[in-house]
């Protein structure tokens, strides 16, 4: 009977991690010629908000597979680094403000991912590095408004 209960969960579990799941993954052009800020995003960030993911083993067998699936695919929803350079600066501007803010209040990167990923930590260092990004963007914002005065 254990037998049996085990063979069959084993194959249910094979079958689970063969489900048909969509692993693209693309090169990302250095966003808009900022290095340091391309560095940071790319160690915490771009394999959930960008087509250049990187899958590792475990998500190509339940139940990682399903949630990881998930993380990308909702969180390429909700920000994607591939159309990066394509936005207005003004749309740039809201969405650096939306990740300070959630890396700010550590609600990214998600937890689960810092749990294996340690390398994605963000560092006081990391946030200088946003913070200054975010100003610089500010500023070309603000130059357009006054030319456009
Ligand atoms: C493991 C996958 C994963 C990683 C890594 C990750 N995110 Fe996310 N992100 C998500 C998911 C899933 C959502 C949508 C659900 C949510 O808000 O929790 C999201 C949502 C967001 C949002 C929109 C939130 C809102 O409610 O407006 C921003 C901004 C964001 N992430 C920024 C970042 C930044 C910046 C990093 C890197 C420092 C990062 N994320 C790393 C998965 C991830």
């Amino acid at each position: 009977m254990i037998k049996k209960i085990l063979f069959i969960s084993s194959l249910l579990w094979i079958g689970l991690s063969f489900i048909p799941l969509q692993r693209d993954s693309q090169e990302l052009q250095e966003i808009i010629g900022n290095e340091n800020v391309h560095a940071i995003l790319k160690r915490a960030c771009l394999d959930c908000h960008s087509y250049q993911t990187q899958w590792p083993w475990y998500s190509y067998i339940f139940p990682t597979n399903i949630l990881i699936y998930n993380h990308v695919k909702e969180g390429r929803e909700e920000l994607n680094f591939h159309n990066w350079n394509t936005l207005e600066i003004s749309k740039q501007q809201e969405k650096i403000e939306d990740i300070l803010e959630q890396v700010e209040e550590e609600e990214m990167p998600l937890k689960s991912y810092l749990l294996i990923h340690r390398e994605a930590q963000i560092s006081e260092n990391d946030l200088n590095i946003l913070r200054n990004w975010q100003k610089e963007v500010n500023t070309k914002v603000q130059e357009l408004e006054n030319i456009q005065e």
